[in-house]
């Protein structure tokens, strides 16, 4: 299973590139407000800076709703760097969309990913990467983990060659309940990436492992 840490945030995607396991980057609209980052020349400068730090897919969100608007941001942002994905979503000019820049050899992944119909759809389409949103279905008392089982299932059957990038990721335990649905990806937060670091009797153990050496060697 792949992991992106899902921010803008520079400084969070170096801490996780310098962990070593980090294979890309993801990002949408409410990620780069929060930087800050506003203007299509400081956006698009944004997306350049994070591909200079990561040697992985970097997902760049279209803001345009039209087929029209969709597909001339997807170009813009795939011109960036040759590891840009474009990230679209899942509406019926989306779909159009993903369709047209698929035949153009541009990557997509397809947001906002809440049905196993909708999962089909943007399979069809040919989207790179798919991203249902685990954390927004459990905030509405569903359970977003039986949806990445479901896909994964549908396009084993179907062979659909679309990789699961389980999204909307809260906690260290969404990343091993992911993984063990089928996703092909996960995005996280830095901070539950760093939470699966931790064990109370790992520190324990190394506490004991450590004082032994220490009574031994003095
Ligand atoms: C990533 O691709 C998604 O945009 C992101 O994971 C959404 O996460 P949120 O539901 O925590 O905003």
């Amino acid at each position: 299973m792949k992991f992106f840490v899902d921010t803008a945030n520079l400084e969070q995607i170096r801490e996780a590139q310098d962990l070593g396991i980090l294979d890309g980057v993801t990002t949408n609209p409410s990620l780069m407000a929060k930087e800050g980052i506003t203007g299509e020349v400081n956006v698009l400068a944004h997306y350049k800076a994070i591909c200079e730090l990561v040697d992985g897919d970097i997902s760049a969100e279209v803001i345009g709703t039209d087929f029209e608007g969709m597909i001339k941001e997807g170009q813009a942002l795939a011109e960036i760097h040759e590891n840009i994905v474009v990230k679209v979503p899942m509406t019926k000019d989306g779909v159009t969309a993903i369709r047209w820049v698929t035949d153009h050899d541009i990557r997509t992944n397809c947001t906002l990913i809440f049905s196993a119909g909708q999962a089909i759809l943007a399979a069809k389409a040919g989207a790179t990467y798919l991203s249902p949103f685990i954390g927004r279905i459990d905030d509405m008392n569903w359970d977003g983990i039986e949806l990445i089982a479901q896909i994964a299932e549908i396009y084993t059957i179907q062979g659909y060659q679309t990789e699961i990038l389980a999204a909307s990721i809260r906690t260290p335990l969404h990343i091993v309940r992911a993984a063990e649905a089928g996703a092909d990806v996960v995005t996280c937060p830095l901070s539950s990436i760093l939470g699966l670091l931790k064990h109370p009797l790992t520190d324990i153990g190394l506490a004991q492992f450590l004082a032994d050496h220490k009574k031994a060697n003095s």
